[in-house]
């Protein structure tokens, strides 16, 4: 299914975060932060409801339409972080290190790139 949602951009152009809106209802975001020709995802969330239905894989689509200098996204996602793994592989994020200890949980960071 493909839903009919809306995107606004909110924020300066370096610390941009876009917003997904379905009927007017808030339903997930993305908020970046621009270095050129970088880009790193600081966070991203789709209300639990509308997940897997490409929400989270268009608002970062959308991110690098209105970005076309970013020619490469960070990622960093905890490593039990399952869902989102396979999130970011699925948009052909390659995996690039690990940070031991990065949460407060003590588990281990992922970090992973897209080259665009
Ligand atoms: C990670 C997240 C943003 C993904 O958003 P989403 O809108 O559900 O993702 P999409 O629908 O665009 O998924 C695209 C593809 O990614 C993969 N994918 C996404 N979520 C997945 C999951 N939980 N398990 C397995 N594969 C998954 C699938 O291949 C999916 O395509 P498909 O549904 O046709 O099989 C969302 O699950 C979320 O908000 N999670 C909680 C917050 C979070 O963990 N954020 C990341 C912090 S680094």
């Amino acid at each position: 299914m493909k839903l009919s949602i809306s995107i606004q951009e909110t924020g300066d152009k370096t610390r941009p975060t876009f917003i997904a809106f379905f009927n007017g209802e808030k339903i997930g975001f993305l908020e970046c932060l621009i270095t050129n020709p970088s880009m790193d995802i600081v966070q991203i969330d789709v209300a639990e409801k509308f997940r897997r239905l490409q929400v989270g894989s268009r608002l970062i689509r959308f991110a690098c339409e209105n970005n076309p200098q970013v020619h490469e996204i960070f990622i960093e996602v905890a490593e039990n972080n399952e869902g989102a793994i396979k999130f970011y592989h699925s948009l052909g994020f390659t995996f690039i290190g690990e940070r031991k200890h990065y949460y407060r949980n003590g588990k281990n960071a992922i970090n992973m790139v897209l080259k665009i």
